[in-house]
């Protein structure tokens, strides 16, 4: 499994000839150059509905004729806007051609902006993305909770992309509690520096996790790392 950074909660993840994106912003996310029409993906999962998560969705989904996977409620949307989807929820697992996805719990909300105004967007969630025998754990935007522990204990996990920014997420210390809780082989810091209230010392964090007698590493975007 191959891991490609974009920046903010964004990944590209490649196993074989497959690929998908997960949480795809873009058009906006003044960390990456990536163009989207440039991006050919086999599926666009979703952990919650937020426009720094979903923003490209849509976009990325008709250009390369693949589904959108993300909770019930965020699939009828796009659904509704001509996408192909497959909606899912919490503590579901559903095995696809190229790999196998399981939503986990987050704490965290989920909406999606429309012409109308906001509408409800399910409840928010990470994802366990498993594809050939490496499992990584998409943590999604969430507070630190207890049961990251039990998703640890009961899962293989490879890589895990954990949340530092703060603010609307888990901050340093909590995200480096969650680190130790799920117990990943490679921690990778996410969701900051994008805007200026999630600015983060990402290097002093991947520090402080690797003095914990763990593995983290800070990739910039567009990194790319294997996970083994
Ligand atoms: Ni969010
Ligand atoms: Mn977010």
């Amino acid at each position: 499994m191959e891991l490609q950074f974009i920046g903010h909660s964004c990944f590209i993840v490649s196993h074989n000839n497959f690929k998908v994106i997960m949480d795809p912003f873009i058009s906006g996310n003044p960390l990456t150059t990536l163009k989207v029409e440039d991006i050919k993906v086999d599926a666009v999962l979703l952990t919650h509905g937020h426009s720094d998560h979903t923003a490209d969705a849509l976009q990325i989904a008709l250009q390369n004729q693949c589904p959108i996977i993300a909770n019930f409620e965020i699939c009828s949307y796009f659904g509704s806007k001509g996408a192909t989807v497959f909606g899912m929820n919490i503590g579901g697992c559903n095995t696809f051609r190229w790999g196998k996805v399981k939503f986990t719990p987050a704490i965290h909300s989920s909406s999606l902006d429309t012409e109308q105004g906001p509408i409800y967007g399910g409840v928010a969630g990470g994802i366990l993305l498993t594809m050939g025998d490496k499992t990584f754990y998409h943590v999604g935007d969430t507070a630190l909770f207890s049961d990251m522990k039990l998703i640890g204990e009961l899962h293989d996990i490879h890589a895990a992309a954990i949340p530092i920014g703060d603010v609307f997420t888990m901050g340093p210390e909590d995200a480096l509690l969650a680190a130790q809780w799920i117990g990943a082989k490679t921690n990778i810091p996410v969701h900051y520096d994008t805007f200026p209230a999630i600015v983060q010392d990402a290097e002093a964090w991947v520090a402080a996790v690797n003095a914990k007698r763990l593995h983290g590493i800070c990739m910039h975007p567009s990194d790319r790392y294997i996970v083994d």
